[in-house]
């Protein structure tokens, strides 16, 4: 069921998103050439306990995978859609791009947003990745208001991608959040204007888009988690968590 929140629940939601925005404010400091992606990962888990929070992915079961999600980042590089696993091993190299994905418990509400950094300095291709996926985020953001369809927002994402010549990911989407780290209603980064369910004034909705240079196909690893383009191009993802409001979409994790 879709639920409508109410100001006490907001407050609390502006809490954990409070601290969504510092961790991925934090890794803007540490996401360097020679930083293993398990660094980043402590470090995010040491900001969020010390904030009051919880890092709502560690221990996170999904129907359909066999292990729960081991950490409280995601850390997906290059190819890497979501759902990296961070690890000691996995060390970043100039030039590459790492998108981070994080999740934040407060008093039984959550947070969710992603983005994807440059270590370094990258190839103008990846620049333009990165920034059309950003732009096509916020074009979703400018499509949400009481009243506006579920539709409006996909249609925003996906026309805007697709006229840039990037492929997008469908088999994930955005979602409701609020008492659950995953809701209803999904948000689909497709669809057409005026289709699909209204929003309303009180909906939380976590939008999420996720783009690749290439194809638009994408594989999960043994690992059961790690989600990476099937043509191996580069991919990037930029989520927000946002309230429905009557004149627009107020941004719940506000890391910019
Ligand atoms: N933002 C991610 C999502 O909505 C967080 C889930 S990662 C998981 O899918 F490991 F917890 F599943
Ligand atoms: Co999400």
């Amino acid at each position: 069921m879709v639920t409508l929140k109410k100001d006490h629940e907001i407050q609390i939601m502006k809490q954990a998103g409070r601290i969504v925005a510092d961790v991925l404010q934090l890794l803007e400091e540490l996401v360097r050439p020679g930083v293993d992606t398990l660094t980043l990962d402590e470090a995010a888990e040491d900001l969020i306990r010390k904030s009051g929070g919880i890092p709502a992915t560690k221990g996170y079961r999904v129907q359909g995978i066999a292990t729960p999600y081991p950490a409280s980042l995601c850390v997906s590089v290059n190819e890497e859609v979501v759902h990296g696993i961070p690890r000691r091993e996995r060390v970043l190299l100039e030039g590459d791009i790492v998108s981070v994905d994080v999740v934040v418990g407060v008093g039984r509400y959550f947070g969710d947003a992603a983005r994807t950094y440059a270590v370094g300095e990258i190839p103008e291709a990846r620049r333009r990745l990165l920034q059309v996926t950003h732009e096509s985020l916020h074009r979703a953001l400018a499509a949400v208001r009481g009243g506006a369809t579920l539709g409006d927002v996909g249609y925003a994402v996906e026309s805007y991608v697709k006229s840039e010549g990037f492929g997008l990911v469908r088999d994930y989407a955005g979602h409701g959040i609020g008492r659950h780290m995953h809701e209803p209603p999904q948000v689909p980064n497709y669809g057409r204007p005026g289709r699909g369910m209204v929003l309303k004034p009180g909906m939380t909705l976590a939008i999420e888009p996720m783009v690749m240079a290439g194809g638009e196909r994408v594989v999960t690893k043994s690992d059961g988690w790690t989600v990476v383009t099937a043509d191996g191009s580069d991919a990037a993802h930029f989520e927000k968590t946002v309230l429905v409001t009557p004149q627009g979409a107020e941004v719940l994790t506000p890391w910019e």
